[in-house]
């Protein structure tokens, strides 16, 4: 299969990643569509699975979740989202994708899993807890061939992914597995949409060639009709803290609109048509200016 004329690609830093782009734009033979596995059922993981199921790869999604694999073997949604359950009734994307509670490298011979599984604040409120992406990370390596490819979704602190990379490097030094950043942006309710219309995708890593393959897994987001799939390829660190700062900075915007509201009730001003008057700028725009009691959610509180 040829790679589409990538026009969209940006890299913020070109040096060791130029091979990256100029495959992607010249259209080399990369072999079609891909099998994947996907470690946690939840938004990320279930809306990436399916996403990429009907984009035309093979997806295994596995969760430990009996409840979550019970209600997606029968093709039951166990979240709400927009367009996942028409998704899910798919005959294309049925043929595609499987669920299963436990990794067994037997059933399903792929070589890239994506790591979907949660990052919860510490009990301690001081950083995220990565146990869970760790331990996924093993199950993996134990399980998976030579030169596979470790797709980190779950959000994670700086550092984390060349951590990983160096505790598989170490511990599974014979495999030679390629860990690669690829933090999710979604919003919960129009997660479909989402998938299918992403502002950028951002990958980081070192290795160029598994760029260079999870570059490839998106290509069929760049289709007739849609914007131009922007693809940023990047460092780890720099993949993990566009995800922070993008998070951040929603979170500023909010807390100053609530700010502004405050401000509006003393002054007799209606802050609807402030945030409107303001989101009007161009350079502000108008999104994450609704003021409202506060904000929260599962993303936006994160402190890593
Ligand atoms: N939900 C969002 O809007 C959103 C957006 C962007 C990024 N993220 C990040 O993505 C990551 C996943 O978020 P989520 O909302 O999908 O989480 P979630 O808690 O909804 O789902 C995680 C799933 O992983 C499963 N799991 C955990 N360990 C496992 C293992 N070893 N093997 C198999 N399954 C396992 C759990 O049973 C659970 O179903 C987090 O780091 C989160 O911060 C979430």
């Amino acid at each position: 299969m040829l790679l589409p004329n990538w026009a969209g690609i940006e890299l913020l830093k070109n040096s060791r990643l130029e091979l990256f782009a100029q495959i992607c734009q010249t259209g080399q033979t990369l072999g079609g569509f891909m099998a994947i596995t996907i470690i946690g059922a939840g938004y990320v993981g279930l809306i990436t699975g399916v996403g990429l199921a009907k984009l035309g790869h093979q997806v295994n999604i596995v969760d430990t979740d009996p409840t979550k694999i019970e209600k997606l073997n029968s093709w039951q949604p166990p979240i709400y989202e927009l367009g996942l359950n028409d998704l899910l009734q798919d005959n294309e994307v049925q043929k595609r994708l499987h669920f299963s509670g436990s990794l067994d490298a037997r059933k399903f011979d792929s070589d890239i899993y994506f790591i979907a599984v949660g990052t919860p604040t510490k009990i301690n409120g001081r950083g995220a807890d990565v146990s869970y992406v760790e331990m996924a990370a093993e199950q993996i390596a134990n399980v998976c061939p030579p030169k596979s490819i470790i797709v980190l979704k779950s959000t994670v602190p700086v550092g984390t992914n060349d951590k990983l990379q160096k505790q598989l490097d170490t511990a599974f030094y014979d495999k030679k597995i390629a860990v690669i950043s690829n933090p999710e942006f979604l919003k919960e309710g129009a997660a479909v949409f989402d998938f299918f219309n992403p502002d950028r995708i951002v990958l980081g890593g070192k290795d160029s060639e598994a760029l260079r393959k999870i570059g490839h897994l998106y290509q069929g987001l760049n289709r007739p009709g849609a914007a131009p799939l922007k693809l940023l390829a990047v460092d780890w660190q720099s993949a993990e803290l566009i995800k922070y700062g993008s998070n951040a900075l929603l979170a500023v915007r909010l807390s100053f609109i609530n700010e502004m509201a405050a401000i509006c009730e003393n002054s007799n001003a209606d802050i609807i048509e402030v945030a409107k008057g303001i989101g009007q700028d161009s350079r502000i725009g108008a999104q994450f200016l609704n003021a409202g009691p506060g904000w929260g959610g599962v993303m936006l509180p994160k402190r890593h």
